[in-house]
């Protein structure tokens, strides 16, 4: 049974193939075509598939388009409304629809071989549902919350799985929708819609919730699983930030206050969903499933006793989920995903191949987890470029840019190596055996930076290039089993500095997209002044790649 997913209409182009409920490969096109976020999400733009990503995707496999027993497309529109009907201010979302109904010839003209009949839409929200509750280990019998912009005619789905089954509890009909509460705010706030609603949870932490009560009476949860946010005027509270201005305490203090809000919305939903399955385990998808510190909340103070969010919670992760949907329907058991590291990757003679290409002076390494440890010991930033990339927007030691967290002035030197603001907070990674020596307060493990957690008081000047303004910082714990050569580099870090610690941010700089293959790599090595570049068990340095050593 090979399924293929599309996730095209909105945002996040991705694809993804399912071969007998196993995820075999997961991409976005963004890492592909190289434009962040592989298009912006405007009516006109969404005819466009993720053609190179579905090409990959069958590659990887060895399948032709006809190959497949179905592609799932992550969106309905039999189920859409007009704009209008939904009270939503889109006036060229006819357009949106009359695409997706054409996508099957589109995806025929774009998979040369693919029969059309052999597309099926998917309901947008059933596949954010989907590539929760299908991907989590242990989720034979779970709940789920789709927490959402926007879908056909609907912004969020609570809904359960048993078996094979994905049953539908209650859905919250649009206009209201807290994803795009949120997305209003980010533009209020100078950012980019749709994009960057991440800023406006670093910026919450800036500010005080001095306006929850008054947001309150306009966004907030009703008895039957569902929730209302429509009427907020956000120039009442603060007024709008250009792009380039800078922000005021009141932007923060608005900031805090929505992310106060929603967090308290997002508890009752979890509550309502939890009085009517009784389950244990909550998954989570959509994209307001991203934001880290609610999650935490609903994972500290909800009644479920273990909580799991699909690392590729936006609408990139759809493609997965419409996949493993079709699979599921079809009576296959999906397989829980191992990792996130389903995108692309090379062999150590490929990686070479492109050095050599490159003319960049390199080493191979006897052991390039030591070599890392030592450089960073050495409080020398750090590319790692290991194994396949990760799908989802969270880079999770695979394409990362690495530093020593002991030093606070790594923060700003990362922010600076990235051309990105100075509000912006840097990740810990930590050997997952030792983390709850450091951290508490959210799960463990926490494999995909998805929870925030608290330092323990005592660790907090061991490692501030990491630790937020409030004590708090998002982590990532690693498995020996699962990823030993990034469990062996930070064993190596360990040992020349005495913490289980390292700083662990994206690969990329600032308004691009991850860093993929190894020409992106070397690219942004080449651009930005990282010191040295882990390319698989090559080493490149910068100190003797501008000395002339060839
Ligand atoms: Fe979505």
């Amino acid at each position: 049974m090979r399924v293929l997913g599309i996730n095209a209409l909105f945002h996040d182009p991705s694809a993804c193939l399912v071969v007998d409920g196993r995820v075999v490969a997961a991409a976005e096109e963004e890492r592909f075509s190289r434009r962040k976020h592989g298009k912006r999400p405007l009516p006109f733009s969404a005819w466009e598939l993720p053609g190179t990503a579905a090409a990959w995707c069958l590659t990887q496999a060895g399948l032709r388009p006809q190959d497949l027993d179905y592609v799932a497309y992550s969106y309905d529109p039999g189920l859409s409304e007009s704009a209008e009907e939904l009270g939503l201010h889109d006036p060229w979302d006819h357009l949106r629809q009359r695409y997706a109904r054409e996508a099957p010839s589109f995806l025929a003209s774009a998979l040369p071989g693919l029969n059309q009949e052999k597309v099926r839409f998917v309901p947008h929200h059933v596949a954010h549902a989907a590539s929760a509750v299908f991907a989590a280990p242990g989720a034979a019998t779970g709940s789920v919350l789709v927490l959402d912009g926007r879908g056909e005619a609907t912004s969020h789905l609570a809904g359960r799985r048993v078996g094979t089954e994905l049953h539908t509890l209650a859905s919250q009909r649009l206009p209201h929708s807290l994803g795009l509460f949120y997305e209003d705010l980010t533009a209020h706030l100078g950012f980019l819609r749709s994009s960057d609603e991440f800023k406006v949870m670093a910026l919450a932490s800036h500010g005080s919730p001095r306006m929850a009560a008054e947001l309150r009476r306009r966004v907030y949860s009703t008895e039957d699983g569902g929730f209302r946010t429509t009427g907020v005027d956000w120039t009442e509270f603060a007024p709008p930030r250009g792009a380039d201005e800078p922000w005021t305490q009141a932007h923060a203090d608005v900031a805090s206050s929505a992310q106060l809000v929603l967090e308290d919305v997002l508890l009752d939903l979890a509550r309502w969903l939890h009085g009517q399955t009784g389950d244990d385990l909550l998954t989570m998808a959509g994209g307001t499933a991203l934001n880290c510190v609610a999650n935490s909340r609903i994972a500290r103070e909800g009644p479920f006793s273990r909580v799991w969010v699909q690392p590729a919670a936006g609408d990139a992760g759809t493609a997965l989920g419409a996949a493993l949907y079709l699979t599921a329907v079809d009576g296959i058991d999906p397989e829980p995903m191992a990792g996130a590291d389903l995108g692309r990757g090379w062999s150590d003679a490929e990686l070479e191949a492109w050095l050599k290409t490159a003319a960049v002076p390199y080493e191979r390494s006897d052991d390039v987890a030591e070599s890392v440890a030592e450089a960073l010991a050495g409080n020398q930033i750090v590319a790692w470029f290991q194994g396949r990339s990760e799908f989802g927007p969270r880079a999770l030691g695979h394409r990362s840019l690495l530093a020593h967290p002991g030093h606070s002035g790594n923060l700003e030197r990362l922010n600076d190596v990235k051309g990105r603001e100075q509000f912006r907070p840097v990740a810990p990674m930590v050997l997952a055996d030792r983390a709850a020596e450091i951290f508490s307060g959210g799960p463990f493990p926490s494999p995909y930076m998805l929870f925030v957690h608290d330092t323990a008081p005592e660790w907090r000047d061991r490692i501030p290039a990491v630790v937020h303004v409030d004590g708090t910082a998002r982590i990532q714990t690693v498995d020996p089993a699962a990823d030993p050569r990034l469990a062996a580099m930070l064993r190596g870090f360990e040992r020349r500095t005495g913490l289980p610690v390292v700083v662990n941010t994206s690969l990329n700089t600032a308004g691009r997209p991850m860093v993929d293959d190894p020409r992106d790599a070397l690219e942004c090595f080449g651009s930005a002044p990282v010191d040295l570049l882990a390319l698989g068990p090559f080493v490149v340095r910068r100190g003797r790649m501008f000395a002339g050593d060839r």
